[in-house]
């Protein structure tokens, strides 16, 4: 079956016991057992839900893998990775992240001893420079979050695998629809479904995807443990949202593509990231690996001032001035003060995140309005 089939279909059974065609919120603590050790796949719900195991299958789907995993948030289940090395490990990550997994490395692992490498990945052969016997992971996102780098996720995971080093790929500003980094040669496929698998801005929710039957059973051991799971109602709103991935993304796509060559050409616009324009650095890899180039880009302003950048944030009537993406409303955000502020600033300029950087994430309203809304706030 096609992707858009099996997107809306993948995990939904009819519920056995009503018939009901959405899997049942089940907002239960306990699942009551005929004798004890005697139950039907469920015993306490920090381990397993039936609204939860739905939606982890059709996760597997989206990213062609054969286990779907899903957390409280994104972060919890980067935090679940990380929990799967031990101190003295070594991890190799791009320098230009998300600013909650910088936090997370920097101000929560390192402590217990693991060390991080954030190099340029733009060029894959570089990471092969960083690799020592310690090195147990390879971390990276890619479109990168805000500027827009491309990573060849092939070329990565060719050198991580005779070395059996993990590859997580952060594919949350692709999404599924546009990029599918197991297929690529990854272990893992990391998504903050409160961006575009939600895609209505309603859940904070996380998850990962593998193929590893090993693996899997050791991030789930990590789940349990440490208890970083999703409530019933949060996998519900995330399942719905999977359904239309498809649709949205297409729109996306088509609103990113005209609003990018709108800033573009704009008098007062200096630097438009995006990896849909044909002289991107890395367009050819992007072109290989992804089927789209998404909604989300920055940009700079002829005025690199902060002072230029604050006017045009908070002149946008359509475009609403609020942290996250992925959603069906456009946002807009200034990574320096926000998404990215965890990130020390001389770290921030050194990776080219200037203080003036604004960051779009296009939403499937009516294009027209979007750059008419744009021209207004830019002037
Ligand atoms: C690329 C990326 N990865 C991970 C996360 C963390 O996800 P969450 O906010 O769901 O914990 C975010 C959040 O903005 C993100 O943009």
């Amino acid at each position: 079956m096609k992707l858009a089939t099996r997107i809306i279909h993948a995990g939904a059974e009819p519920d056995p016991s009503t018939g009901a065609i959405m899997t049942p919120v089940y907002q239960t603590s306990t699942y009551v057992q005929a004798a004890p050790g005697q139950n039907k796949g469920y015993e306490y719900a920090r381990s397993q839900n039936p609204t939860r195991t739905a939606l982890e299958k059709a996760l597997a789907v989206l990213e062609n893998a054969k286990f779907g995993l899903s957390f409280s948030s994104g972060v919890a289940a980067t935090d679940a990775v990380l929990k799967l090395l031990a101190p003295g490990d070594e991890v190799i990550a791009s320098n230009d992240l998300y600013g909650g997994s910088y936090r997370l490395f920097s101000k929560i692992f390192q402590k217990f001893g693991i060390k991080f490498h954030y190099i340029k990945m733009q060029d894959a052969s570089h990471v092969g420079d960083y690799i020592n016997e310690n090195t147990k992971l390879i971390w990276l996102e890619t479109p990168t979050n805000p500027l827009m780098n491309i990573t060849d996720i092939e070329a990565v995971a060719a050198i991580a695998k005779p070395r059996n080093i993990l590859v997580c790929v952060d594919n949350t500003f692709a999404s599924p629809y546009l990029q599918n980094p197991i297929d690529l040669g990854a272990d893992i496929a990391l998504h903050s479904a409160t961006k575009y698998l939600g895609g209505h801005s309603d859940v904070i929710h996380g998850c990962l995807m593998l193929n590893d039957a090993d693996l899997r059973e050791k991030l789930y051991f990590i789940q349990k443990s440490c208890g970083a799971v999703p409530g019933p109602q949060d996998c519900f709103l995330v399942h719905r949202g999977i359904k239309t991935l498809h649709v949205r993304m297409q729109r996306h796509c088509e609103n990113g593509e005209r609003v990018a060559h709108f800033l573009r050409n704009h008098q007062k616009v200096e630097e438009v990231y995006w990896c849909g324009f044909d002289d991107h650095p890395n367009y050819d890899i992007a072109k290989k690996q992804m089927r789209g180039f998404g909604g989300m880009m920055s940009f700079t302003l002829k005025d690199d001032s902060k002072e230029a950048a604050y006017k045009v944030l908070s002149s946008t009537r359509v475009f609403a001035l609020a942290e996250s993406l992925g959603g069906v409303e456009s946002l807009i955000n200034h990574p320096a003060s926000m998404t990215h502020a965890s990130i020390p600033r001389e770290e921030r300029i050194k990776n080219g995140l200037s203080d003036s950087l604004i960051r779009l994430s296009v939403g499937i309203e009516d294009a027209d309005d979007l750059i008419e809304d744009l021209n207004q706030a830019i002037g």
